[in-house]
């Protein structure tokens, strides 16, 4: 377990509202935890290893909520459909390469470089249904010193052939497998549970599933209340349920006694936001895939205002990019325009909202984790802006914001996650 001291201007989010900035501090890391910030480093603490980043910036790692490694090997294409169309036409296909381990290797390995080297420090990763490429994957984020949860993903209808798992039975035993196989395996690549949403899982499907993530007590993700097509079916899906929420929650994947990521939530109504609040479920709000594949923008400060859980995520390949930044930007602007054009009634995010999003808000999902409070896991990244050049003197939080809207992975100067430095 590592102990050492990094000096430098600390950022991080306090809460929904405030995002601290202390210059020239030193953040401790005691047995890979934080154990504080100080304008003085204590006595107690001189005899740990220092690293003094000078003017360069500190701030917590960065959590995506919600992405696709498989996906990674098309973003950037194929962005004018909607939702349903975009799936068979882009991803299905691309999905089903993962069958073939060669594949798998060189694509997660371009996956695993790109997200060792971005500001994120932790990701909710969803795969493939090929059990051997999702145990590839795993292995490739260990290597990286990130801290993932990732899933084999479930589907068993409305699928194509060639990528559906062949029945309810199949889909168990692979699922089961590869969790029996992960078991106890790895230290900071978690397996969670992955059926892709309500209309690629049969309802025995679901409820075995359900049944399997009791047995292995493990956490859940899925989709929400995306696009309207999507919504529409599931309500022919599943009539019995009040919504599309209550769809999964009808099965038990739907949080109260686990933990449980729903990506979107675009289009969910009060009583939806309802059943999240009183099962705890995480919004994985994802701007830029809303945008390219037209869903629409999720009433972000809305969420907030109702107590919901919210996180960060890009949906790498609805989201074409890698990067927490640009999803930081991505939420702010999209949120502006759905302000402007659509409801007055729900507030634009600000820059300091956005960071708490990608650090506090997403972070909550892996426990004491996205800021530096003592005791809780130490994830930072050091940001160096020297080539974005400026000609008036600025702050440090004006900086920090440059580099969210300019920057990339250029600027990211070193990185630690759960108390390791990765580079
Ligand atoms: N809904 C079901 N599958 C997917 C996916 O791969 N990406 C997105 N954005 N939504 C989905
Ligand atoms: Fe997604």
């Amino acid at each position: 377990m590592a102990s050492f001291v990094l000096k430098g201007h600390i950022c991080q989010s306090l809460d929904r509202n405030h995002l601290q900035v202390r210059e020239n501090h030193y953040l401790v890391c005691v047995e890979d935890r934080c154990a504080g910030v100080y304008p003085i480093l204590p006595a107690k603490y001189r005899s740990l290893p220092m690293t003094d980043f000078g003017d360069r910036l500190i701030i917590p790692g960065m959590t995506d909520l919600h992405l696709h490694a498989p996906q990674f090997s098309f973003r950037g294409l194929g962005m004018d459909m909607e939702l349903l169309d975009w799936l068979n036409t882009h991803t299905f296909p691309e999905e089903a390469k993962y069958q073939d381990r060669d594949y798998a290797e060189k694509a997660y390995s371009q996956f695993a470089n790109h997200l060792r080297r971005s500001e994120t420090t932790r990701a909710c990763v969803f795969a493939t249904v090929h059990v051997p490429a999702t145990e590839l994957l795993m292995e490739k984020l260990e290597q990286s010193g990130l801290v993932t949860y990732v899933g084999k993903v479930n589907m068993n209808r409305n699928s194509p052939l060639y990528l559906a798992e062949p029945s309810t039975v199949a889909s168990v035993r692979n699922t089961r497998q590869w969790l029996e196989d992960t078991a106890g395996k790895l230290t900071h690549t978690k397996p969670i549970l992955t059926p892709r949403f309500i209309p690629s899982c049969t309802d025995d499907l679901l409820y075995r599933l359900a049944d399997l993530r009791a047995e292995f007590d493990i956490p859940v993700q899925s989709h929400l209340s995306e696009n309207y097509s999507e919504i529409a079916w599931v309500k022919e899906l599943v009539p019995t349920a009040r919504n599309y929420g209550d769809a999964y929650r009808k099965f038990g994947l739907f949080g109260g006694d686990h933990k449980c990521i729903m990506a979107h939530c675009v289009h969910s109504d009060t009583l939806e936001m309802e059943y999240m609040r009183q099962n705890g479920v995480f919004i994985a709000h994802s701007p830029e895939s809303n945008m390219n594949i037209a869903s629409g923008v999720a009433p972000i400060s809305k969420f907030l205002d109702y107590g919901l859980k919210v996180g960060l995520a890009t949906d790498v390949a609805g989201g074409s990019h890698e990067s927490m930044f640009r999803a930081m930007t991505h939420a702010i602007q999209a949120s502006k325009l759905r302000w402007r054009l659509l409801d007055q009634s729900v507030a634009p995010l600000t820059f300091d909202t956005a960071f708490y999003l990608a650090t506090r808000g997403g972070g909550a999902f892996f426990g004491d984790v996205g800021a530096f409070e003592p005791g809780w896991e130490l994830d930072a990244v050091v940001l160096d802006d020297e080539n974005l050049d400026h000609p008036q003197p600025l702050t440090v939080k004006e900086r920090l914001e440059r580099i969210a809207y300019l920057g990339d992975e250029r600027n990211i100067h070193a990185k630690f996650a759960d108390g390791a430095r990765l580079f």
